[in-house]
């Protein structure tokens, strides 16, 4: 009788690294499938020497530096993209409420202080045309006085009146803007900072109006 290739009912070979059975589906060398480093079992110290040299406490707190620097690419994208999208929608916030300020009528008059209340290169703080927005009047001369929004046009942080500067300085991310204008004059800042229009009555200072500025 000729040969009709192996018995069907032979047992399977279950040893996937059998001489004969390279290059078949499913019989990949054993050591393809080497169980990789556990990473909670590696343990590099942050100053590379070996554990043996590591203070006692170590061997309680490992701290594998490798992986405590290690972020997933998947990781990163997240934070990227969230970070991407948080600014854009708090662009699109600040769009909306001007856009809702240009059309809710006028801003209201208010009084803000006496000219006796400041000194000349001090300034103090007011909201206007709400409560939820904190603004800064400064003294720059005797006769001189400007107002601007308080809120920084990079990420809103709260800009800081540095007179003798002449600036006003953002800690967040080092902006600045000039004292005067309220123009950016140094880092990621864009536009300038909302401008409050003064007028002077007698001898009290009134916020009469916003001017929102791109540029
Ligand atoms: S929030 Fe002011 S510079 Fe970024």
């Amino acid at each position: 009788m000729a040969d009709s290739g192996p018995d069907p009912r032979s047992p399977i070979d279950p040893a996937i690294n059998t001489p004969g059975r390279e290059g078949l589906t499913g019989t990949a060398p054993a050591s393809l499938y080497a169980p990789s480093p556990d990473r909670e079992a590696i343990t590099i110290a942050p100053d590379f020497a070996p554990l043996d040299a590591q203070p006692a406490w170590r061997q309680d707190f490992p701290v594998d530096w490798p992986q405590d620097l290690y972020v997933e690419r998947r990781d990163f994208m997240k934070f990227l993209l969230l970070t991407s999208a948080a600014f854009a929608v708090g662009q699109i916030w600040i769009g909306v409420q001007n856009w809702y300020r240009r059309h809710s009528g006028q801003p209201p008059v208010r009084r803000i202080a006496s000219v006796d209340d400041i000194a000349v290169g001090a300034a103090i703080g007011f909201t206007y045309p709400d409560e939820q927005e904190p603004c800064l009047l400064v003294r720059l001369t005797v006769n001189e006085f400007v107002a601007f929004g308080q809120k920084c046009t990079h990420l809103s942080c709260a800009v800081i009146p540095r007179p003798a500067e002449g600036s006003f300085y953002c800690p967040c991310h080092e902006g600045r803007f000039d004292i005067r204008t309220g123009v950016p004059t140094a880092g990621p800042p864009q536009r300038p900072l909302t401008r409050i229009v003064l007028d002077r009555r007698g001898r009290d200072i009134y916020a009469v109006g916003v001017e929102e500025r791109t540029a």
